[in-house]
């Protein structure tokens, strides 16, 4: 593989994405995903979420948005193929940085208490894992 390339993901690129985040292992996916929902979190967050593509074989993703406070991100995926060459590094890097030129000083994301691998990367690539925080979710729709 020459070199992969990172270009902004676009709500075009919905049915492939979400095949490839159904093929993979250790993300979690909601019904916060369907079509509409990441339409309108890519309009919220123009220019922050990514895809790295290869000979337009989608090879990574990664969503990124931020509330005005916080970044946060969600739902990078490598394909397996193709892990270990840097990918998932650069994508995250990508929103690390766009983030900083919109003003956002930090961002946090998510990670399955089981996605041992996931832990590992963040670390590797200077994400710090809080212990100091427990994530509470209310489910709003059942009401
Ligand atoms: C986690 C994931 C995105 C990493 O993508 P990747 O492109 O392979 O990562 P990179 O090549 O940029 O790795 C950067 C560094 O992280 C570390 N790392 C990455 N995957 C690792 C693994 N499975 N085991 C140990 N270290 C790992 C390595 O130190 C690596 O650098 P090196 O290859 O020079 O040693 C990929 O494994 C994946 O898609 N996993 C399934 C989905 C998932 O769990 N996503 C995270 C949700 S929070």
């Amino acid at each position: 593989m020459d070199r992969f390339l990172i270009r902004e993901m676009k709500l075009a690129d919905y049915s492939a994405v979400i095949n490839f985040w159904r093929q993979t292992p250790g993300l979690a996916l909601s019904d916060a995903d369907t079509e509409e929902n990441i339409g309108v979190f890519l309009t919220r967050n123009p220019g922050l979420s990514f895809v790295a593509e290869f000979a337009d074989q989608l090879l990574g993703t990664i969503l990124c948005g931020h509330d005005g406070r916080r970044g946060f991100i969600y739902h990078l995926a490598v394909h397996r193929d193709h892990r270990r060459k840097g990918i998932g590094r650069h994508l995250a890097e990508r929103c690390v940085s766009k983030l900083k030129d919109v003003g956002i000083s930090k961002c946090h994301l998510f990670v399955l208490a089981n996605n041992d691998q996931g832990m590992i990367f963040w670390n590797k690539i200077g994400f710090q894992r809080r212990e100091d925080i427990q994530i509470y979710s209310h489910n709003i729709s059942s009401e």
